[in-house]
């Protein structure tokens, strides 16, 4: 069976062969425990301690600045919880926006049953933040703001040095999730000016459950998992040596072909996109024009529903729907409600993303079946989206 085109790389990504061969002694022979101090521990230390520097090399940081972690959740988990729990005794208020992944918002909202005080910041149309907005919301007892890095859905990159800059200032800890940017463009936290960053394996071609976090040197975060004291006492257990290996070889190709990653990337997203309005009436992208990741595409079928579009496509191309319609309601994703978007655009909103493998042929195979399956579906109501469109919709 010939599989659909994959232009889901924000779900995950495939594993990079040569991920796969950094990780393959730590499953085949090399089985020490990196703690042991006989000869059998030796390589798996070293492994652990050169992919550590990989890590830190991607981001610009010193290698003990990087704690391994199961993946982006629990290095937004740890970084949150431990910043508020570090601060509770300055103050309670801590701040994030409304587009988040469930993996902050979640925490946000388990704060607040803590006694913090939590501010879920709006966006514009956009899916932007404002800085001035956000510094006007700064009290004297806010201690932790916590701002994605790029949006997984719409792409949009917020102003993290900006508002990184209005954080210090105010002596406000910062994180930033970073598990969407890392990889498809720069992502240091010293450039960002960010105290915790986290990141994802699977999102940069190593395999999914495992991360790492970020935690600025000095910053005396309690351990996320308490026990006989690896990860320098941050985090027990013994280390996951093969996936910390294979995170440690994503990191390093992210950063030796960066650019050249990003730049194949953009092309294959735009000439799909180039592809799909300019034969969609009743088409358009969503996300910000400028800061936006250049793999990420979000395209609204006006008056569509996202899900039979996908349905009509899903022999040919694999991507995902920003809402769901079940009988006569829609359920719309937190992002494009926070971006208030018209229902009738954010109903049939779906969202491809091009990756390292996606190639020329695949976007136009994929670029055909869309078009195909939206025109079947506007049907005779084309020329009804035509006007619209002229009238601006
Ligand atoms: C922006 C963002 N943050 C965090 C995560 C969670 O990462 P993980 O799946 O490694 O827990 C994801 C994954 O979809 C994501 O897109």
């Amino acid at each position: 069976m010939q599989l659909p085109v994959y232009l889901d790389y924000n779900a995950t990504t495939p594993h990079d062969p040569a991920v796969i061969e950094a990780m393959r002694p730590f499953l085949e022979t090399e089985f020490g425990n990196p703690s042991s101090s006989h000869v059998y521990g030796t390589a798996p230390r070293r492994a652990v301690e050169t992919a550590r520097a990989q890590v830190a090399g991607l981001l610009g940081c010193r290698p003990e600045e990087i704690l391994f972690t199961s993946g982006g959740t629990e290095s937004n988990n740890h970084a949150i919880k431990s910043a508020a729990m570090l601060c509770r005794e300055r103050g309670r208020h801590i701040i994030t926006s409304q587009v988040e992944h469930p993996s902050v918002l979640e925490v946000f909202r388990f704060l607040e049953t803590k006694g913090f005080e939590a501010r879920y910041l709006p966006v514009d149309e956009t899916g932007r933040v404002s800085a001035a907005g956000l510094e006007s919301e700064i009290r004297s007892d806010t201690v932790l703001i916590s701002l994605m890095h790029a949006n997984n859905e719409v792409g949009t990159i917020q102003p993290i040095a900006e508002i990184a800059r209005i954080a210090e200032k105010n002596g406000i800890l910062m994180h930033t999730d970073a598990a969407q940017s890392a990889g498809k463009i720069i992502t240091e936290p010293g450039s960002l000016g960010v105290s915790l960053l986290s990141i994802a394996g699977h999102k940069l071609y190593a395999p999914k459950g495992i991360g790492a976090l970020y935690i600025k040197g000095g910053l005396a975060l309690d351990p996320f998992c308490h026990g006989a004291g690896q990860e320098a006492g941050r985090r027990a257990g013994t280390e996951n040596v093969a996936m910390i290996a294979g995170l440690g070889k994503a990191c390093e190709t992210a950063k030796r072909n960066l650019e050249k990653n990003a730049a194949h990337m953009q092309a294959l997203r735009d000439r799909l996109e180039e592809a799909v309005t300019g034969e969609i009436s009743g088409s358009k992208i969503n996300g910000h024009p400028e800061h936006r990741l250049p793999n990420t595409s979000s395209i609204s079928f006006y008056g569509l529903e996202a899900n039979r579009v996908l349905d009509e496509i899903k022999d040919k191309v694999a991507a995902s729907a920003g809402a769901a319609c079940h009988s006569d309601t829609v359920a719309l994703s937190h992002v494009l409600s926070a971006m208030a978007m018209d229902q009738q655009w954010a109903k049939g909103t779906i969202r491809l993303s091009t990756g390292r493998m996606s190639t020329r042929q695949e976007i136009d195979e994929a670029a055909k079946a869309l078009t195909a399956a939206a025109k079947k579906l506007q049907g005779a109501s084309h020329r009804k989206w035509n006007f619209l469109r002229r009238g601006g919709g």
